[in-house]
């Protein structure tokens, strides 16, 4: 029998650990459900803006929990849910922010982001990126959230976090942050959960 390569034999041994490999559309999905149930963010009904919806783990969730559900991304979904309106495009692109306009018909109760930039292997490039991203869902919330709403933020600990972090908290009345149980161990990813007065 052919001998796996060292990365592939660790890839598989850690597929094979891992509890939420291939059990839904993407692991992330249980990383919002471990969220909701500590937050309850889906508690009532609630129209929510998705923004990084692609493979569409955690629009799989949300769909069936929401009252109106807008999601996002650069890439497709692989299933868009009964329900569900998807704009194609870049978040922070003000042609796609029309659509999400039009889309919302309104304000948003819930404004979530798992974006994450396309990594490059450049540490620096990649955390300024992904930085932006995050501006970029703290903008959305500012424009769409309705009083009392919540925003959920994907953010990676290292440059500009703290900023990003004093910024979020200066505009919202209480933020924790929170590393659900499916985030990988070795991962630098939070999740912001701030709500607005
Ligand atoms: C970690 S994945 C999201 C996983 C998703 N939440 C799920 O449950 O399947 C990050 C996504 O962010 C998207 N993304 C990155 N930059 C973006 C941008 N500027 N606008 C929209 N989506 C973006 C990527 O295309 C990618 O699909």
């Amino acid at each position: 029998m052919a001998r796996r390569s060292g990365s592939s034999g660790r890839w598989l041994s850690r597929q094979q650990r891992d509890p939420y490999a291939g059990r839904a559309v993407s692991r992330a999905l249980f990383k919002l459900e471990q969220l909701d149930k500590r937050f309850r963010l889906t508690a009532g009904s609630c129209v929510a803006l998705e923004l990084g919806a692609s493979p569409g783990g955690w629009t799989e969730y949300l769909a069936p929990r929401c009252r109106r559900l807008v999601a996002v991304d650069l890439l497709p979904l692989a299933n868009t849910p009964r329900g569900t309106r998807f704009v194609l495009g870049d978040a922070g692109d003000p042609r796609v922010q029309e659509q999400i306009e039009e889309a919302l018909c309104g304000g948003a109760d819930l404004v979530l982001s798992d974006m994450a930039p396309n990594m490059s292997g450049n540490k620096v490039v990649d955390q300024a990126r992904s930085m932006e991203l995050v501006e970029c869902a703290v903008a959305a919330a500012a424009r769409w959230l309705n009083p009392g709403g919540r925003l959920v933020v994907k953010m990676f600990q290292g440059a500009g976090f703290d900023e990003a972090m004093l910024e979020i908290r200066a505009a919202f009345v209480r933020v924790a942050l929170a590393k659900p149980p499916a985030s990988r161990a070795g991962s630098r990813e939070v999740y912001a959960v701030a709500d607005m007065e």
